[in-house]
């Protein structure tokens, strides 16, 4: 082989051989973890009724399959790794998490979870907000084999959290039946007091396994879903009593958030206002291009809210026209929306600062 020939191949294995290490690297890392509102879909691998892999859930991807998502396409934190230019992370449980797709991050959120560990408990087997971390510290154990002690605890300390959880500690446990053991037990300021005091544990463990930039989210406007309109709306009204829990809910949150922040001297966690971000399109769904935020694209019953959305279910025909796809999950234009107050929300919505900011900052370090 002639020398420049050769050189000539040499640079063009380097370059490849750089190219193959900077592209995975050039996004950071994504971790998720809460509720059906961000599970992507481990609850498939599971033996549990709370799952989200059979039609029609994802008619609206290019495939037209169903993946593990409770959305008609993309769900919240899709779109949240558009914004970071990388490809959506893979359910924990995904076989298909391995080599390099182990530095895009990962999602170990698993619907029907909450808080407490009797949150959910008939869907059976879902992965508890504990198992969640301990599935994050598996994941490390991982990363490190692959990358190294300190690269990996640097991929961890630069990546992005979203953490969703709490709605379920309310509807699928609190207010699940009338006289629930929790309702029984607790006043509902109480109840709050008491899941938040759990929530601060597991926020702060999120922390000593190397969380640093986290954005939480409250609960929705729980009373307005399909579902709860369905069961307990006699006039299309949002549910004043779930209503009260969501916004007793989110308003400590924010506080335990703040100390948390004053506690680690640093913006660790990122409050997002979920409770607002949807109540703006569940007020004045017109404005956003919808033609009703009260029925559910799929489903049965009054307001398309009773049961679950499967082939048998009524199914709209335009979903961009639907502000929720089933009885308790936004559709994909409507996860879109959230997500654009994420990015670049005022202070009302992200506090201290929104996404946009927090990726500027975060860029320059
Ligand atoms: C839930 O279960 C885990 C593990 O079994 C335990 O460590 C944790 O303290 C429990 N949480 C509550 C609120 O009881
Ligand atoms: C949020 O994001 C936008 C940029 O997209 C920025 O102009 C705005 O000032 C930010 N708002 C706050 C309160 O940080």
């Amino acid at each position: 082989m002639d020398e420049a020939l050769l050189l000539f191949s040499v640079v063009v294995v380097i370059v490849a051989v750089l190219a193959s290490l900077s592209s995975p690297s050039e996004a950071r890392a994504f971790f998720v973890f809460g509720d059906s509102l961000v599970d992507n879909g481990n609850n498939n691998f599971l033996a549990t009724t709370a799952r989200a892999d059979s039609p029609p859930y994802g008619i609206d991807t290019p495939s037209q399959q169903p993946t593990g998502r409770f959305s008609n396409g993309l769900n919240i934190p899709d779109i949240l790794s558009e914004h970071l230019g990388a490809e959506p992370t893979l359910p924990y449980l995904s076989p298909d998490l391995q080599g390099e797709r182990l530095l895009v991050g990962a999602n170990f959120a698993s619907a029907g979870i909450g808080i407490l560990n009797d949150t959910g408990i008939q869907f059976i087997n879902i992965i508890r907000i504990n198992r969640q971390l301990q599935h994050f510290e598996e994941y490390q154990e991982r990363l490190r084999a692959m990358i190294g002690q300190s690269q990996a605890q640097k991929l961890v300390n630069q990546a992005l959290f979203l953490i969703t959880l709490g709605g379920n500690d309310f509807v699928n446990n609190y207010y699940l039946i009338p006289f629930s053991v929790r309702s029984r037990q607790f006043s509902l300021p109480d109840y709050v007091d008491y899941i938040l005091f759990e929530y601060k544990k597991i926020l702060t463990r999120l922390h000593e396994m190397g969380g640093r930039r986290a954005l939480v989210t409250g609960t929705g406007p729980l009373g307005c879903v399909p579902a709860e309109l369905a069961l307990r709306s006699l006039d299309g009204e949002c549910d004043p009593e779930l209503q009260r829990a969501a916004s007793l809910f989110n308003s400590q949150l924010f506080q335990v958030l703040q100390e948390l922040n004053t506690q680690f001297g640093a913006d660790v966690f990122i409050s997002a206002n979920a409770f607002r971000m949807h109540m703006n399109y569940v007020t004045n769904p017109e404005a956003f291009g919808f033609t009703t935020s009260r029925i559910a694209c799929c489903g049965q019953g009054p307001y398309n809210g009773l049961g679950l959305c499967t082939v048998a279910s009524n199914l709209c025909e335009d979903r961009s026209k639907y502000a929720f796809w089933d009885a308790f999950h936004p559709s994909e234009k409507a996860c879109r929306i959230v997500v654009s107050h994420f990015m670049d929300g005022s202070s009302e919505y992200m506090n201290p600062m929104n996404l946009s900011t927090i990726l500027a900052m975060d860029a320059m370090i």
